[in-house]
């Protein structure tokens, strides 16, 4: 049992938590959602933080635990501000992840997916298929999905969470060349 001291979760997410079970058919259902609060709450989740979702919604800590670990949406490492989700299954890899993953570590300064970069704002990791297959090379970004991916469109995510302007691909407008005067 936590004592009030050494509480990994302030109060009114606690509260929130106890409430999701009345959503639910299942009370058990609720266990998901409520680590997914504690997670956004500590940017990851701690031993004390699964303990006290299961504390809260009344379920061994075990079996929440045991969610917790099984999906890879819930990280148990800090992880950086915003979280890149490459897709490197097969479809992707075939039309370039693996260097979409090149680029990204270069932008962000890390050379590992367990690693943070320096300024806490980025880190990433390699997933299996996000279902879009036809947009390859793609990934997640936060929560949005992001396609047929190349470095510009890579630098441009990361200048933009880094709130600098954003350059973007877009061929330059052609510039209009004033006609010559009739006899001129
Ligand atoms: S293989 Fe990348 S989305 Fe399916």
């Amino acid at each position: 049992m936590s004592s009030p001291n050494k509480s990994a979760l302030p109060t009114h997410i606690l509260d929130e938590i106890r409430e999701l079970p009345a959503r639910y058919p299942q009370p058990r259902s609720a266990v998901m959602p409520a680590l997914d609060l504690a997670q956004e709450e500590l940017g990851h989740l701690t031993p004390e933080a699964m303990s006290e979702v299961a504390e809260a919604l009344s379920l061994d800590p075990g079996y929440v635990e045991g969610v917790a670990t099984f999906y890879s949406l819930f990280h148990h490492q800090p992880i950086g501000k915003h979280r890149f989700y490459v897709c490197t299954n097969l479809s992707c890899m075939l039309r370039g992840a693996n260097e979409v993953v090149d680029h990204l570590k270069q932008a962000i300064g890390v050379e590992r997916s367990d690693q943070v970069s320096s300024d806490g704002l980025f880190s990433f990791e390699e997933v299996e298929c996000l279902g879009a297959c036809e947009y390859a090379p793609m990934m997640r970004l936060d929560h949005r999905y992001f396609y047929d991916l190349n470095d510009q469109k890579v630098d441009a995510l990361v200048a933009e969470r880094r709130g600098k302007p954003v350059v973007t691909a877009e061929k330059p407008k052609p510039k209009r060349v004033p006609r010559k005067k009739p006899g001129g």
